[in-house]
């Protein structure tokens, strides 16, 4: 059973497809591929889905398989999903990411261009121009930069607020807040990054974070939701010690 919608403003519904000569050895991309080849073979209009590296490190694959962000393999994106982890005859439904900040574009494609928004907000460091520095010029920590490079792990594939039940995006953003303030070259917007991040996830329509977990369960890098409690630290530093510039 597969989401199909023409356009953002057109009522979508569920369409069964029997896909067959499917491998077990064959990713789930791989299986909608064989799929979009029978449709067009019989003049139908392929299943637009969203992918780019295939490998589990672009974040473009975006699907809901039967109920469950980037479907039932844990730590693992729809593009590493493979086959033999269904049966063959299963009904499998696959739908689209469900957001009011995600609106669907074609059938599973939506737009999550809001990430990129939350990030052009503060998701960045300021360097000086110039000759590149040599390397470990700046000296981390062992444990810091092993900490942040645990939330860079995170590929904006927008998993998390399709899970949530409050379409939160919490976990995205804690993971890109988490990487840039812990390191030394985050400092120098520690304070506004965090509060115009927050700002711009509200005014994109995501939802509160209200613990409920599913965004950590589904996350394919496993960022973990102690980094929402880093960032509610953040952002309580940031709003009790230095104010924010304008
Ligand atoms: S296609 Fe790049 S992560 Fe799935």
């Amino acid at each position: 059973m597969v989401w199909r919608q023409a356009g953002p403003n057109v009522k979508g519904r569920m369409v069964p497809y029997t896909a067959e000569n499917v491998s077990p050895d064959m990713s789930f991309l791989e299986m909608l591929d064989v799929v979009n080849e029978s449709l067009i073979r019989r003049g139908e209009d392929p299943i637009a889905f969203d992918s780019d590296c295939r490998e589990g490190i672009c974040g473009m694959c975006s699907l809901m398989v039967n109920g469950v962000a980037h479907g039932p393999e844990h730590g693992t994106t729809v593009c590493q999903l493979h086959m033999r982890c269904f049966k063959d005859g299963d009904t499998i439904a696959i739908e689209p990411w469900r957001a009011q900040a995600f609106p669907v574009v074609k059938d599973l494609v939506v737009n999550r261009s809001a990430f990129d928004r939350i990030i052009a907000a503060g998701g960045y460091i300021s360097v000086n121009v110039g000759g590149a520095p040599d390397a470990n010029v700046i000296p981390i920590p062992k444990n810091v930069q092993e900490r942040a490079m645990d939330s860079a792990a995170c590929i904006a594939c927008g998993a998390c607020v399709a899970q949530c039940k409050n379409a939160s995006a919490a976990l995205f953003l804690s993971a890109k807040v988490g990487h840039l303030s812990r390191l030394p070259q985050g400092q120098v917007e520690r304070e506004r990054r965090v509060v115009r991040m927050i700002a711009q996830h509200d005014a994109e329509g995501f939802g509160n974070c209200s613990n409920e977990g599913e965004c950590e369960a589904v996350c394919p890098k496993e960022i973990s939701m102690l980094d929402i409690v880093a960032m509610r630290k953040e952002y309580m530093r940031a709003n009790l010690g230095k104010r924010e510039e304008a």
